[in-house]
């Protein structure tokens, strides 16, 4: 992946005529979206679509992902996470710091600071350091949004580049309480799922406590997926795989990463929705709130130092969709 990323983006990639380009907003452009855009970014209602149609031309120029072509920067994904509202907000008011890996454009980091999160201990991280000048641009808040939050980095570089990256240099190993992986190890196969896995504990604060979350694809059946066109091949011609989880198969994953680092962790699902069950909540609503009380276990089973007696997994649906997790540090 990151070869291929590193090189030239494979041809015609950049075409619009992808079916993951989306031409107009439809449903994209939620109340949240909306509110945050006018509220925090200052922009005209009137402007708000062609600012973002701008934005998001520049971002598809650089890499044609999919999140940049269905408009997922105007999707919070960390505010739809169960323990938003109940762990992740209150911590960050108290002063945790927050790493979004992978942040893109950053719209969940923008969120956590128009909730009321300090912006002096939220940091981004990406391949491409475009998206720092990007992100600016899109949410027109050089004065709030602090300089040199944005750190690229590759997570999959080799070991040395790694441990002597920008992420490394300038976060330190053990650092961060919160960690934010939304839409992302599932770019991976499996083994680089693994990697990614560790190099993301040796970030994490020791404090136990400290947490990585996130939402990704999830199915029933775990499978290593080939990917299609334009993205199937490696450079060298290699067909690519990405890998997609189950919920079990996601907890092993993290449970031997951790035993890996000798780090001791408590995975678990906390939500595992269908598409229908995510396409249900509202428009414009984020569902942090409304999403744990319906829960079968609460944030004092998450955080209890107490073996949890109640499973792992909660589901919501039995088809593929999405997965939110925690990870905590015991
Ligand atoms: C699917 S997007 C998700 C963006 C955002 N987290 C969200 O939820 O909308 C995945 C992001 O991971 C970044 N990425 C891909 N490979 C990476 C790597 N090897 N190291 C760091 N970031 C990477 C991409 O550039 C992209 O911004």
């Amino acid at each position: 992946m990151a070869k291929m990323l590193d090189g030239p983006v494979p041809n015609g990639a950049r075409s619009v005529s992808w079916p993951w380009y989306h031409h107009t907003l439809t449903t994209e452009l939620t109340a949240d979206a909306r509110t945050l855009l006018e509220q925090y970014s200052k922009i005209p209602p009137d402007r708000v679509e062609t600012h973002i149609y701008r934005v998001r031309d520049k971002a598809w120029g650089i890499f044609p992902w999919p999140c940049v072509g269905e408009f997922w920067f105007l999707s919070f994904g960390l505010a739809k996470h169960p323990l938003y509202h109940t762990v992740i907000l209150p911590r960050l008011k108290s002063g945790d710091a927050l790493l979004d890996l992978g942040a893109c454009l950053g719209q969940d980091l923008r969120k956590c600071v128009f909730d009321g999160a300090p912006a002096n201990k939220l940091y981004a991280s990406d391949l491409f350091e475009q998206y720092e000048d990007l992100a600016y641009e899109l949410w027109n808040d050089r004065d709030i949004f602090p300089p040199n939050h944005y750190i690229k980095d590759d997570v999959l570089a080799d070991n040395d580049r790694f441990m002597h990256g920008n992420l490394m240099m300038t976060l330190g190993p053990g650092q961060i309480d919160i960690i934010v992986i939304n839409m992302f190890l599932h770019l991976f196969n499996y083994q680089n799922q693994l990697k990614v896995a560790t190099r993301i504990l040796r970030l994490l604060s020791h404090k136990p406590g400290s947490i990585i979350l996130g939402s990704q694809a999830g199915v029933v059946n775990p499978i290593e997926q080939p990917l299609k066109p334009p993205f199937d091949k490696t450079e060298d011609g290699e067909k690519r795989t990405v890998f997609r989880h189950s919920p079990e198969s996601f907890i092993r994953m993290w449970e031997d990463a951790g035993r890996a680092s000798g780090v001791p962790l408590r995975p678990i699902i906390c939500d595992f929705q269908k598409p229908e069950a995510t396409d249900a909540s509202a428009p414009g609503v984020d569902t942090g709130l409304k999403a744990e009380e319906k829960k079968p276990f609460t944030a004092d089973d998450l955080f209890s130092k107490e073996p949890l007696t109640k499973p792992r997994v909660y589901f919501s649906g039995p088809e593929t969709g999405r997965l939110y997790f925690s990870i905590i540090r015991s």
